[in-house]
């Protein structure tokens, strides 16, 4: 009863705010009276149909989509009212689109946007300044199917859409040997600020899934990330180079890192010099047979610091937290905090690697090594695990103030001999099993590692509750 009156008065809002008429709009959407939280509301909105769109799969909905961001800019813009676009149930083929500030893109149940996989449907754009070249070629990239620069305000948002990525004409191309440009992205948003991205899932990208990058204030929330696990570089959530990020609620099985922290390659990201700060993970659930749940690098030549990692899942997964660097990165990854992380069916709990050796050209510096410090990881608990720990620094530049307590790993049936194998790494260790190696010595049975009591500024932000 409540629920009717309820939808009831969305139903008068809708027809009274919205230019949109039910007329027009003849998915009937006004009548569903979807709820959503988001950073902001819209003054106006539009339903992709109005623009000409088809949803049958075949024909192709670029330019809707492109007008339609367009002009909802437009009207937006002419008094700041902030708009909203309506993907309706319903197979939306599409290539690649820009999107506006104080936007919302709304992705309903039932409706799944179709990434072309017509190259000429994908502008060419140039590599990111922190990376110098495209990550699969040197040179050029395609753009990625929902980009943005310089925004402000943006959600792409839904409840539960998809958006299928339709990779498998990429990752074949890629396998043998035939892209001239790096893939495209799913989802990437540059240099922009205040972005929500919820409530979606994302299935089989042609490479990442969700790539904030030079951004700041950035949620991620309840996000599905499916992609097959042997599919080519479909990291799941890529924070790079972006301050004041929150990635919560988030499941992914994907072919790669579930979460890869970036922030720039080599020469490329020093020269930039803009780290990944402030980020929070939490409740996430990741499988990734070949990968880690959530990697530090090995692209980290603007700093990484302040990340806080806790309540996470991983299933069937190489590693827990990874750390991917080598000389000539320079820069830094330090204050790296996590705790309570369950795991089953591991290949390494504990990995670090000092000589991840891909360098964008060879240009270099033999010089820039980076410094990795201030590592701490408590309470958790691992099953089935083939080898604890596997921990390399860098010869003359070992990973210090590394700090491990209240550790249970069980191992699996058939472990490695050498249960940790340490090198050019220092830190202590409490109430760990199996017992570490010598370079991470016990420091007495009530050592607790320390995890940040404070938060950082995007967990306290308020979500507004909006309706389409
Ligand atoms: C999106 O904007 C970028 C510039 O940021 C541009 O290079 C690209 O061509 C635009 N894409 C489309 C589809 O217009
Ligand atoms: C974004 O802003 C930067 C810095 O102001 C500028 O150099 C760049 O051209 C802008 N990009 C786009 C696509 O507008
Ligand atoms: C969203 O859809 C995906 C794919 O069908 C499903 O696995 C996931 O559980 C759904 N999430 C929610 C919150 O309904
Ligand atoms: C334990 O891990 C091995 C791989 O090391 C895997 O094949 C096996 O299925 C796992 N066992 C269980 C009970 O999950
Ligand atoms: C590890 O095992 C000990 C002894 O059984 C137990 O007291 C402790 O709570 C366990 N730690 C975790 C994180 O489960
Ligand atoms: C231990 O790690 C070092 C450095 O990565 C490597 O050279 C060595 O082969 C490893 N030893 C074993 C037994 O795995």
């Amino acid at each position: 009863m409540m629920k009717m009156i309820l939808f009831g008065i969305l139903v008068v809002l809708a027809a009274s705010d919205f230019p949109t008429t039910e007329s027009r709009n003849p998915s009937g959407l006004a009548k569903a009276g979807i709820e959503y939280s988001a950073l902001n509301c819209r003054k106006y909105s539009a339903v992709i149909t109005e623009f000409g769109a088809v949803g049958d799969g075949k024909t192709s909905n670029t330019k809707a989509f492109r007008e339609a961001i367009e002009k909802l800019g437009q009207r937006s813009a002419a008094d700041g009212g902030g708009a909203q676009l309506v993907v309706p149930p319903g197979k939306w083929l599409t290539g690649s689109f820009n999107l506006t500030s104080h936007f919302t893109l709304f992705i309903q149940q039932g409706a799944t946007l179709l990434a072309s996989q017509d190259e000429s449907e994908w502008p060419i754009v140039a590599p990111l300044p922190s990376y110098g070249r495209g990550r699969d070629t040197p040179g050029p990239r395609f753009g990625s199917l929902i980009s943005g620069s310089n925004l402000t305000d943006v959600v792409i948002t839904g409840n539960n859409g998809t958006i299928d990525g339709q990779g498998q004409y990429w990752w074949k191309k890629f396998k043998q040997g035939e892209m001239k440009e790096t893939r495209p992205y799913l989802i990437e948003l540059m240099s922009s600020e205040d972005i929500q991205i919820s409530d979606i899932t994302l299935i089989n990208a042609p490479t990442w899934n969700i790539h904030p990058v030079y951004c700041k204030n950035v949620i991620v929330k309840g996000v599905t990330v499916l992609a097959p696990v042997d599919s080519p570089n479909t990291d799941g959530i890529n924070p790079d180079s972006c301050t004041n990020t929150l990635i919560e609620d988030c499941y992914v099985v994907s072919g790669d890192d579930c979460i890869a922290v970036k922030s720039g390659w080599d020469q490329y990201g020093i020269k930039v010099g803009m780290p990944t700060q402030q980020l929070s993970i939490r409740r996430l659930t990741c499988i990734s047979p070949d990968s880690a749940g959530v990697a530090l690098g090995s692209e980290m030549s603007g700093g990484i610091r302040d990340v806080r990692i806790e309540d996470v899942t991983l299933i069937n997964t190489e590693s827990a937290v990874r750390i991917k660097t080598a000389i000539g990165r320079g820069a830094y990854v330090k204050d790296i905090y996590a705790q309570r992380i369950t795991m089953k069916t591991m290949k390494y709990v504990f990995w670090t690697s000092g000589s991840y050796n891909s360098h964008p050209d060879d240009h270099w510096d033999p010089k820039a090594i980076p410094e990795v410090t201030n590592i701490n990881f408590r309470d958790m608990t691992a099953e089935n695990v083939t080898m604890p720990g596997n921990l390399a620094g860098i010869e003359k530049d070992p990973f210090t103030g590394i700090c491990i307590s209240n550790v249970n790993i069980t191992l699996s049936p058939k472990p490695k001999k050498v249960q940790w194998n340490c090198t050019n790494v220092a830190g202590v260790t409490s109430r760990v099993t199996p017992e570490p190696c010598s370079l991470l010595p016990g420091k007495g049975s009530s050592m607790d590692c320390h995890f940040p009591t404070d938060k950082i500024p995007i967990e306290s932000v308020v979500m507004k509750k909006c309706s389409v």
